[in-house]
Formats: structure tokens, C-alpha cells, sequence
């Protein structure tokens, strides 16, 4: 049989396993054939029941946003054929009576693997998230989450932390979307989190990676206040959960054992932001992520004297230094070599504090334009942003060239 042939008939076995209603659960297609372009990281399938009956939900995920679309019969054939077409290197079917692998190698040879169900479902669940989905589990008890005080006893999220709950989910959300669980999984993740205060956010992340999707993790708090991670360290020990660490430190003073691969950084305070984003890179993690929080050190640089009509206005000169400072920040870690997008966070109703700077390794370091850019922006405003001075030569190498 030759390569197009084995393809065909892969394909088959994956649109027969999706046909089955009473069994079938999810269909990830992932990973790119080497060369080939595909518009997406990811795509999900699963059924869901609508008003007008069962339909396939296809969800598209391309890293910085998600596309969800419900089709029915006929399109939903059309839609799975057009994905099937894609040069996608792994499709995956989970179904409640076993799993089965599609792989194109790089020679482009198909290999078909079933295994036992990776899914605990017994019967598909139709149920259709008019809401967005949340990452952590609401339709089971999660003891974690319940001592926290964020769901209660049959794991429905509780109305009084519901703002936390919510925040946690889109944190996860947000990680996923520049990290999906294929990149994650199969090596140790090793996480510092700086500036990590109670570490709601720190524990969720382990628990998330950990305790529900079985990968290898390690997360490390670092903060400089003493008392907050004595906190934390009696509540790892009474979870238990060796995985999880905690350090009195500064974040420009941390020195981690192993070089973590994600760092993240949420609503830590002024500069520890660019503490953490300077580390980061020092420290070459493939991925930071920050929600930068009260932000000050520009302030009082801001000098674009066409700019005299906002900057009079105190809470102008504010935003615009904040967003200032954010852009610059984001402009340094394209430079330092990280693709870097600013999304909203949490919406602006609950805080305005409710941006995160997302970078993830795997551009080259000391693009030109890149280069150009920043120095434009600075030289516009007439500012010296605090994470360049951190960087040194590290990012001073690339702005002389
Ligand atoms: C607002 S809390 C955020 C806590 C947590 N990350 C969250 O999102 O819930 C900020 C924390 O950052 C810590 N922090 C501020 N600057 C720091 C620095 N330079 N080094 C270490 N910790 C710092 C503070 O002690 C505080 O606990």
C-alpha cells in the first residue's frame, strides 16, 4: 500500500471512530508536518447537543485566539474532511472504548496506534458552554479547590470567590493557549513563579499540570515577604504535594536550581514585573508570562512635549505611562528573541490591572526592525525603561549593532 493509500485509509478509521455517537468523545489534531503551513496549533472536535440536535463542535486554536463553531450532518462530514486534509502531524480520538493515534512521520508514513481510553467519561457528554469552558474541573468534587474556598462540596464554583475562581481559569486558559499540553507533557515542567504572594496562583498552576493532567511538574514561589511564604510552605505541607516550593527571595536575587522553563509573574508590584521578565530571559525560559500590576518608574520620564495635552491630566499621564511601559516591555522581549503578544486578562469590570504580556521563545534574538522599533519608541518619549537597564549587555549588544 503506498503512502497516500495508508493515509485513506487512517483517515477512514478516524471519521468511522466520530461517527460513533454513543462513544465517541474528542478529536485533537496537533503538532505540523515538517515544511507544510497550517493556519492552527490545535483543533478540538467534540459533539455537543444543540437545539436543532447533536452536532460536531470543532474549536481552532491558532495561540492567540480560539474559533468555536457547532456544525450538524452533512457539514459537519465536510469540516472533518477539510481537517483531516490538513498537514497536521497527529490526530488523536478519544473514545469511551479506547483511544486510537494517527502519525504522519517526517518521511510522511502513517501509523496507526489504538490504546486503552485516556478518558474516564463512560458516555459522551453533550453538554454544550454557552460560557467559556473553565480549565479546572466544576462537574466533580476537587479538594484542592474546595479547601481553598473556591467551590464547594460537589465542586461547583462558590459565588463569594467567584472573582478568583474565575481569575485562575482564565491564568490557565491564557497559559494553554501559548502552551498546549502537547508541548508540555512527556519532560519535567519546571515553573517559578515570582512575586507569587498567597500563591493561589502558583498551587493552581501545579494542580492543574500536575494532579489533573498528569505532567511532571515543579513550581517554585519566590517572594520577598517572609511571613506570606511561611503561609504557603504550611499549606503545601498539609496538600502534601512535594512538587511545590517555596523561597524568601527578591526576584532580581533568585537563583534557581534548575532553569525554569515558564516564568510567571502576576500582579507582582512596579518593577518586580521587569525583575521577572529580565530573569526570565537570563535564565532563557521558553516561555514568560507576566500581569503586570501597579506601574510607576515611567512616570516621572514621560517627556513627548506634543504629548503636553494628556500628560497635564494625572490620570492620562498614568495610562498612557502604564501602557507605555508595557509596550516596551513587550518590545524587549521580542528583541531578546520571544514572539510576545499583550492580552486582556481578567475583563476590566473586575480590575484594571487586567493585562498579561505573554512571550514565548523561537524568534531570533536582535531582530533589526524589532530593534528599530523600541529605540523609536523610547527616543519618542525620552525614557530609559528599568528591564534594559536589568538586561546590561545582554540586550545592550543588540541595541549597538
Ligand atoms: C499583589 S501580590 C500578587 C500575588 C500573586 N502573584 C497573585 O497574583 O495573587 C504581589 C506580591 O509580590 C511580592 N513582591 C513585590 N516585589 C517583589 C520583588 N521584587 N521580589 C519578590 N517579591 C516581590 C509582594 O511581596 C507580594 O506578595
Amino acid at each position: 500500500m503506498n503512502d497516500v493509500d495508508e493515509r485513506e485509509q487512517a483517515n477512514g478509521q478516524i471519521r468511522e471512530a466520530v461517527e460513533q455517537e454513543e462513544t465517541f468523545l474528542r478529536l485533537i489534531a496537533s503538532g505540523r508536518l515538517r515544511g507544510q503551513a497550517v493556519p492552527w496549533t490545535k483543533v478540538l472536535v467534540r459533539p455537543v447537543a444543540l437545539e436543532r440536535g447533536r452536532s460536531l463542535q470543532f474549536s481552532y486554536f491558532d495561540g492567540r485566539k480560539d474559533i468555536t463553531k457547532n456544525y450538524r450532518a452533512d457539514q459537519a462530514r465536510e469540516k472533518l474532511a477539510e481537517l483531516l486534509a490538513m498537514p497536521f502531524r497527529q490526530f488523536h480520538v478519544q473514545s469511551t472504548t479506547g483511544d486510537l493515534y494517527v502519525r504522519i512521520t517526517k518521511k510522511g508514513k502513517v501509523s496507526v496506534a489504538r490504546a486503552g481510553p485516556s478518558r474516564h467519561e463512560t458516555e459522551p457528554s453533550l453538554a454544550h458552554d454557552r460560557q467559556k469552558p473553565y480549565v479546572l474541573p466544576v462537574d466533580k468534587p476537587d479538594a484542592f479547590l474546595h479547601k481553598l474556598g473556591l467551590t464547594d462540596e460537589s465542586g461547583r464554583p462558590r459565588r463569594a470567590t467567584y472573582a478568583k475562581f474565575r481569575q485562575i481559569n482564565e491564568f490557565l486558559r491564557l497559559l494553554l493557549q501559548i502552551f498546549p499540553l502537547d508541548e508540555l507533557s512527556g519532560r519535567t515542567v519546571n515553573i517559578v513563579d515570582c512575586g507569587c504572594g498567597n500563591a493561589s496562583l502558583t498551587f493552581a498552576a501545579y494542580h492543574y499540570l500536575a494532579n489533573i493532567e498528569g505532567i511532571r511538574t515543579t513550581v517554585t514561589g519566590i517572594d520577598a515577604n517572609e511571613e506570606i511564604i511561611c503561609g504557603c510552605r504550611e499549606l503545601r505541607d498539609e496538600l502534601g504535594w512535594e512538587g511545590v516550593d517555596f523561597q524568601v527571595a527578591k526576584i532580581i536575587d533568585f537563583a534557581p536550581a534548575v532553569a525554569p522553563d515558564l516564568v510567571l509573574s502576576l500582579h507582582a508590584c512596579d518593577t518586580a514585573t521587569d525583575e521577572a521578565i529580565a530573569q526570565g530571559i537570563i535564565w532563557g525560559s521558553r516561555g514568560i508570562v507576566a500581569a503586570p500590576c501597579c506601574q510607576h518608574e515611567l512616570h516621572s520620564q514621560l517627556g513627548a512635549p506634543s504629548f503636553r495635552p494628556v500628560l497635564r491630566h494625572g490620570i492620562l499621564k498614568q495610562r498612557t505611562a502604564d501602557i507605555l511601559t508595557d509596550a516596551l516591555r513587550a518590545s524587549v522581549l521580542r528583541i531578546m528573541g520571544h514572539r510576545t503578544d499583550v492580552v486582556e486578562f481578567v475583563s476590566p469590570e473586575h480590575t484594571s490591572k487586567n493585562l498579561m504580556i505573554r512571550a514565548k521563545k523561537g524568534l531570533k534574538p536582535g531582530h533589526r526592525a524589532s530593534v528599530q522599533e523600541y529605540q523609536d519608541l523610547k527616543g519618542f518619549w525620552g525614557v530609559e525603561p528599568y528591564v534594559e537597564k536589568l538586561l546590561g549587555d545582554q540586550l545592550a549588544r543588540y541595541l549597538r549593532s
